[in-house]
C-alpha cells in the first residue's frame, strides 16, 4: 500500500468530489490509431490498470476484448455502467468486488492486490497518476501480470515538472526504458487545453511494450 499523499485515499477523496476531470480528457483517436497496431488477437483478457469510468474500457468491450479494468472508487465503477446504461451485477471475488456487465469487468479495489495474467495492458492515466516513489513498484506488478509475449499500451505525459505539481505527473523517457525495458515510443502530440498551454505546453506519448 502507498503511503504517499497520492495513495488511494487521495484518489477515493477526488471521486467522492466529484472531480474525475481526467475521464474529460484528450482521447483522441489513440486507440483507433494504436491498439490495432499491437495485433492484439480479439477475445484476449486485457487488463486496464487503474481505469477509473474510462470510455476505453467500452471501446475495448466492443471490439471483443475481455476487458478488465481495477479501480480504486466504487463511484467510479458505479459512474462507468450507469454513464453507459449497463445493469452491472456485483460480487465479492478475493479482494475486490467484481462489476460487470456490457462485456465490461471492473475489479474495485487495490491494483496491487491483483494477479493472474492477462495477453495485453493499456495504460492510460496510471503510471502517470503515481509519483515517482510508486512508479517503479507499480510497471513491475503491471509486467508480472502479462503472459510471455503479451503487450502493453502505454500513454504518458510530458511537461515542465517546475511549472506543475500533482497528478498526472510527467513521466520521461529514461524512467520509461528503465521501468518497461524494450518500449519504444510511438507517436508524440502537443495537449492543446488551457491546463497545458498553462504550464508552458505538453505532450501526449504513446509507448508500446511486449513481454
Ligand atoms: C488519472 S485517473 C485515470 C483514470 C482512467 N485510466 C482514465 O483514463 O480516465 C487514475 C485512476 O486510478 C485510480 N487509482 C489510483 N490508485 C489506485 C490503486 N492503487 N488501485 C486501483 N485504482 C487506483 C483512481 O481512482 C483514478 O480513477
Amino acid at each position: 500500500m502507498s503511503e504517499s499523499r497520492y495513495g488511494p485515499e487521495f484518489w477515493r477523496a477526488i471521486w467522492a468530489n466529484g472531480g474525475a476531470a481526467f475521464t474529460a480528457g484528450e482521447r483522441g483517436q489513440l486507440l483507433a490509431t494504436h491498439w490495432p497496431e499491437l495485433e492484439v488477437p480479439p477475445e484476449c483478457k486485457v487488463l486496464v490498470p487503474m481505469s477509473g469510468k474510462s470510455p476505453d474500457l467500452a471501446w475495448l468491450a466492443s471490439h471483443k476484448f475481455e476487458v478488465v479494468g481495477v479501480e480504486i472508487s466504487p463511484i467510479a465503477c458505479e459512474a462507468f455502467f450507469a454513464e453507459h446504461q449497463i445493469a452491472a451485477d456485483c460480487t465479492a471475488v478475493g479482494a475486490f468486488m467484481r462489476w460487470r456487465g456490457g462485456g465490461v469487468t471492473i475489479l474495485q479495489g487495490d491494483f496491487f492486490d491483483l494477479d493472474g495474467t492477462y495477453a495485453a495492458a493499456l495504460d492510460r492515466g496510471a503510471l502517470v497518476a503515481l509519483p515517482p516513489q510508486d512508479r517503479r513498484r507499480y510497471a513491475r506488478h503491471l509486467r508480472s501480470l502479462l503472459e510471455p509475449g503479451g503487450v502493453l499500451l502505454l500513454v504518458t505525459v510530458e511537461y515542465d515538472p517546475m511549472r506543475r505539481s500533482g497528478p498526472p505527473f510527467p513521466v520521461f523517457p529514461d524512467e520509461i526504458r528503465q521501468v518497461f525495458p524494450g518500449a519504444v515510443e510511438r507517436s508524440r502530440r502537443p495537449l492543446r487545453r488551457a491546463r497545458w498551454t498553462a504550464v508552458g505546453g505538453a505532450d501526449a506519448v504513446v509507448w508500446a511494450m511486449r513481454v
